[in-house]
C-alpha cells in the first residue's frame, strides 16, 4: 500500500458527496475513488443484516480499488456496519455519525432536533450517543421519503418542501436551536430547510468534521499522499450517473458500473 494509494468513500448514493466535497476540499492532492450504490438506496429502510451485507460488498469494491481508507459516507451503514467493517478488515475506516454532540453542547435551549433515517435512529450507536448527552432533550424525525427524491434529483419540488414542513415544524414548535442533519443525503437540502426554519436554529452536519478525522488518521499512519499533483477522482455508480453529474456540478469522471 503506498501513499498514492485512494481514499475509498461509498454511500447508499449521491448524498456522500457531500463528504467527498469537503475531504476533497481539505485534501486536494488526495486520489479519491467515490461509490454510489443508488440502485440500493435507500438503506435507510433495511434491516441491519441488510446493511452489513451491502456496506461489505461496497468495501470490497473499493478493497480491490487498492483504497488506503475507507470512509463510510453515509449514516446508516456507520451507525449498523462500521463495527463490523472494522473487525473484517485491516484497513481504518472513518464513519460518520450524527453531529449530536456540539448541538448538544452548544444549545441554549437544551433542546435540539435531528433529522436521520429510521436505519440511524434506531441503531445501537445512535442511543448510545444519545443518552452521553440526556440533559439536552432531542427530538427525533425520520426523514420518510426525503433519499428516494434526492436520489431522482427531486430536491426543489413542492414534495420535499412539504415533506420538509411536517418534519420540521413540530420542531420549531419544541424551541430547537440546532438542527442536526444525521444523513449525508441531507446537506443538499440546506437551502429548502433554511427557508423553513426561523434564523435562529442552525444547522450542523457532520463533512467537515469527518474530513478532519480523515487526514488526522492518514497523517497518524504516514499515509497521506506526498507530492503536490492534484489527485484523480473517481466516481462509479450502479445506477443512471445524470443526478450525480448534476450535483457533483464539475467535470468528473463517471463510470457506470454493475456492482
Ligand atoms: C439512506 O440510504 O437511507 C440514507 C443514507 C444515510 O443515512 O446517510
Amino acid at each position: 500500500m503506498t501513499n498514492n494509494n485512494p481514499i475509498g468513500l461509498f454511500d447508499s448514493g449521491i448524498g456522500g458527496t457531500s463528504i467527498w466535497k469537503e475531504i476533497n476540499e481539505l485534501l486536494p492532492n488526495e486520489n479519491t475513488i467515490y461509490l454510489a450504490d443508488s440502485k440500493n438506496a435507500p438503506y435507510g429502510q433495511k434491516s441491519k443484516d441488510e446493511i452489513i451485507a451491502l456496506s461489505i460488498k461496497n468495501t470490497e469494491f473499493l478493497l480491490n480499488m487498492n483504497c488506503k481508507i475507507i470512509v463510510v459516507a453515509c449514516n446508516t451503514a456507520t451507525t449498523n456496519a462500521i463495527k463490523e467493517l472494522r473487525a473484517k478488515y485491516d484497513v481504518p475506516f472513518i464513519g460518520i455519525e450524527p453531529a449530536i454532540k456540539p448541538a448538544a453542547l452548544k444549545s441554549e435551549t437544551h433542546t435540539i432536533g435531528i433529522l436521520a433515517t429510521k436505519g440511524t435512529l434506531s441503531s445501537d450507536l445512535f442511543h448510545q450517543t444519545a443518552e452521553k448527552f440526556h440533559e439536552t432533550k432531542i427530538i427525533e424525525q425520520i426523514g420518510f421519503g426525503l433519499v428516494p427524491l434526492i436520489e431522482n434529483g427531486d430536491i426543489n419540488s413542492k414534495e420535499m418542501n412539504d415533506l420538509l414542513k411536517t418534519y420540521l415544524n413540530p420542531m420549531i414548535e419544541a424551541n430547537i436551536d440546532y438542527l442536526v442533519l444525521g444523513c449525508s443525503h441531507y446537506p443538499y437540502l440546506i437551502p429548502q430547510i433554511k427557508k423553513i426554519l426561523p434564523k435562529n436554529i442552525k444547522i450542523i452536519d457532520s463533512g467537515e468534521a469527518v474530513a478532519r478525522q480523515t487526514k488526522n488518521i492518514l497523517q497518524e499512519k504516514n499515509k497521506l499522499k506526498l507530492d503536490d499533483k492534484l489527485g484523480e477522482v473517481i466516481f462509479y455508480t450502479n445506477s443512471n450517473p445524470k443526478v450525480l453529474q448534476s450535483i457533483l456540478n464539475g467535470n468528473y469522471t463517471i463510470l457506470q458500473k454493475k456492482f
